[in-house]
């Protein structure tokens, strides 16, 4: 798709409103971050939104409109509290839930009976959204799982050649995503601190209940089940003073590209690329920054990234909940710094020869573990092994954005044995085999029987990439049980 790159001036904000109304995508900017926008109330072009983005489709999308007049026909009833906080905080970064009216397709509340509302402050957004006259669904701008993009650059990066148009506004002011309040229920949940703080909303509401990570099984907002804000290299939390942090980056720098969040008043960390969210003092300032700094240090390409600690007062709440889901919530407590280490679950995958199943469960693993931000690592080794990862093996894990190419097998030796905490075998065979030769039958499992789904993985050796194809999913399917398991899910 060719995607038209707009300015701000009326002549092409009009432009971008026809593309609205006529069922199309348009990303503009909204003073939290870039909104990805399609016709609210047409299902089909918001399916397309979906689509651009790679997110899931039970995620719903926050309405935006220009005037509380729109809310006729998306809301079935304002309440009292509803009220208040539009006078108090519309225009601005603050989304409420109220349950919808009956002609507002499932696709924009992701199947439920509520939907999600916001007029933002942003003036570019309001003339978008009353050009078209029509509401507007948007999320965040972004591919799914990507910081939220808070300049026209990051969207460009991101969605170039997947939306029709993209209006290149200034950055975000605020930087981070509006604040969403449920009001469908009896007490007001805070699902997503934003900058209207928890504090504003109480001082207005009286009551206001929280949602904690640990709530996510069953989330209220479908969007918390998602990891969220990820840069591509590992984020971890330090929690300790700064020379305990300074000393800790320091001596992980030496062995890895590291990258770290500072505020100006930290001291130079040697060795490292320090990206600065501003002052210490000043919240608003390490929200409007945040999303680009996680941006900046995937393009410096770090391995690791260390971020600080992050108080949960006021408009640090927001920084914080950002920040700790783009680290899945890793702290490492620098009074006893081994402990994470130490607690990372070894996991050993066995096969026959080490070029086919185990090699593909290995990656498979690592990659999802890494994603879900459970603490796990694995290797793998044959009972057997020699030469390479199979070509078709390499072929099929390609589809899926992995490169095994060139892996050599690794001999299942007692060293191995010895590394792990679990050994996850591809048939029973071969778990026998490991009970009579390593007597470690403690920790030793099928990976049909660990994760549940029954069945040996047959092995496929010499056989069709289509077969193949069906042996990764199989391993797939399985494993995302394990590791579920493993995080304790
Ligand atoms: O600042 C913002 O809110 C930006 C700009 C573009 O306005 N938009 C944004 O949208 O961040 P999005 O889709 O990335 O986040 C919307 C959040 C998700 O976590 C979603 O699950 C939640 O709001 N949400 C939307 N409708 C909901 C509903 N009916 N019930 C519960 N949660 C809902
Ligand atoms: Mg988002």
């Amino acid at each position: 798709m060719d995607t038209k790159l707009l300015t701000t001036a009326d002549s092409d904000l009009r432009i971008a409103a026809d593309i609205l109304k006529q069922g199309g995508n348009v990303i503009f900017p909204t003073e939290t971050v870039y909104g990805l926008g399609a016709d609210a109330m047409n299902g089909e072009a918001v399916k397309k939104i979906f689509e651009a983005k790679g997110r899931p489709a039970d995620n719903p999308l926050i309405v935006h409109i220009s005037s509380v007049d729109m809310l006729d026909g998306i809301v079935e009833n304002i309440t009292e509290s509803a009220k208040q906080l539009m006078d108090k905080f519309w225009p601005g970064p603050m989304t409420m839930i109220l349950q919808k009216c009956k002609n507002v397709p499932y696709e924009t509340t992701g199947g439920l009976e509520t939907v999600a509302v916001r007029m933002p402050k942003s003036a570019v957004a309001r003339r978008l959204i009353e050009y078209a006259g029509i509401p507007v669904a948007a999320p965040s701008a972004n591919l799914s799982g990507r910081p939220s993009p808070t300049t026209a650059r990051h969207c460009i990066e991101d969605m170039l050649g997947r939306v029709e148009a993209i209006i290149e506004g200034d950055d975000c002011e605020v930087g981070v995503e509006s604040t969403v309040l449920d009001l469908s229920g009896d007490t007001p949940v805070l699902l997503r601190p934003g900058m209207v703080t928890l504090e504003q909303l109480k001082e207005v509401l009286g009551k206001v209940e929280t949602v904690t990570a640990a709530d996510t099984d069953k989330p209220k907002s479908p969007g918390l089940k998602y990891r969220h804000y990820a840069p591509k290299a590992e984020l971890y939390i330090l929690s300790g003073s700064v020379e305990e942090v300074k000393r800790f980056v320091s001596d992980k720098a030496k062995e890895r590209k590291t990258g770290m969040l500072v505020f100006d008043e930290f001291p130079k960390f040697d060795g490292v690329q320090a990206i600065s969210l501003g002052s210490i003092e000043k919240p608003t300032e390490a929200a409007q920054r945040l999303f680009g700094a996680l941006r900046r240090l995937d393009e410096l390409e770090v391995d690791l990234i260390y971020a600080p600690e992050i108080s949960e007062n006021g408009e640090w709440r927001a920084v914080r909940n950002r920040l700790y889901r783009a680290a899945a919530e890793r702290i490492i407590d620098l009074s006893n710094p081994v402990s994470f280490e130490q607690n990372k679950k070894k996991v050993l995958f066995v096969c026959t020869g080490n070029t086919c199943r185990s090699p593909m469960a290995e990656a498979l693993f690592n990659s999802m573990a890494r994603a879900e931000g459970v603490n796990a690592v694995s290797k793998s080794a044959g009972i057997c092994a020699g030469g390479t990862a199979s070509k078709n093996s390499v072929a099929v894990m390609n589809e899926v954005g992995i490169d095994i190419e060139g892996r050599a097998a690794v001999q299942l030796e007692s060293k191995l044995v010895e590394w792990a905490d679990l050994i996850l075998t591809m048939s029973a065979s071969h778990k026998m085999t490991i009970d009579n030769v390593f007597a470690a039958e403690d920790k030793t499992k099928t990976l049909a029987e660990y994760s549940g789904v029954g069945g040996d993985v047959a092995d496929p050796y010499g056989a069709d990439t289509e077969v193949y194809r069906s042996c990764r999913e199989q391993i797939h399917e399985m494993i995302k049980r394990a590791i579920l398991r493993i995080g304790g899910r």
